[in-house]
């Protein structure tokens, strides 16, 4: 299991000092949220301060670029030391590229899913991708509900990873805390993206084992019942 502290949920003026604190409390990865005001109602960060963080730490960085031209970020963000650049599959014929070109920069690649897209067009593009982001909100801004209908399709990309013997990782993304990270990894996911709910802790490292743990019991089939699961006559 491995959980990704969200930079979009720490101190703004702080992303550098909150990001070696996420690492010194054992988070896996960093989650980095680049939005451009334009796919997302919302503003965040560029390639400067993710080569900034690079700087400090071996990290592995997971950029997640909610931008409507990601074409030209990719070898931004790449030389910046991202790990993994994930693309929207909302941009339909250019996705195909994308990956690519992500490939061609030595990094690996992600593909996100809002809730309200067609899961279906995930599937041409599995046997490409090192990791599938199932977004769990509409991406835009931290601290939403999670959306309990996108559980149907985290099962769905798992049971395609399996049937196709494929290795991507299956990654939530929105709403993650110590109820819904069990319900997702329950239904197949391995890489949860928590923001308010570990940044909001003043302890983040107990927060970080606390969903890591609660997540790993819930995927070996630990007791969190799925939210759906009605006791009977409940
Ligand atoms: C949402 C972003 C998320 C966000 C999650 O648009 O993609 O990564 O940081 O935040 P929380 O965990 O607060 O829902
Ligand atoms: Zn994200």
């Amino acid at each position: 299991m491995i959980i990704a502290p969200s930079l979009l949920a720490a101190n703004h003026g702080q992303l550098l000092r909150d990001a070696l604190r996420a690492e010194r409390a054992g988070a896996d990865w960093l989650h980095l949220d680049i939005m451009d005001g334009h796919f997302v109602p919302n503003l965040t960060f560029g390639p400067g301060v993710v080569a900034a963080i690079r700087a400090q730490t071996k990290l592995f960085l997971d950029v997640h670029l909610m931008c409507s031209k990601p074409e030209i970020l990719l070898e931004p963000f790449a030389q910046a030391g991202a790990s993994l650049i994930t693309v929207h599959v909302e941009l339909g014929d250019r996705v195909t590229p994308l990956l690519w070109k992500i490939k061609s920069l030595g990094k690996q690649a992600g593909l996100a899913i809002n809730p309200p897209t067609n899961i279906a067009l995930v599937e041409p593009h599995l046997k490409h991708l090192d990791l599938v982001l199932v977004m769990t909100v509409n991406p835009g801004f931290g601290g939403q509900s999670f959306i309990a209908e996108t559980l149907p399709r985290i099962q769905r990309v798992n049971a395609w990873r399996s049937a196709r013997r494929l290795n991507y990782r299956l990654e939530v993304d929105g709403g993650m805390d110590l109820t819904t990270a069990p319900e997702c990894a329950r239904a197949g996911a391995d890489t949860i993206v928590s923001g308010t709910t570990l940044f909001s802790r003043r302890n983040l490292k107990s927060a970080i084992r606390q969903l890591r743990l609660a997540a790993h019991a819930a995927a070996a089939g630990g007791s969190t019942p799925m939210r759906h699961a009605k006791a009977p006559g409940g």
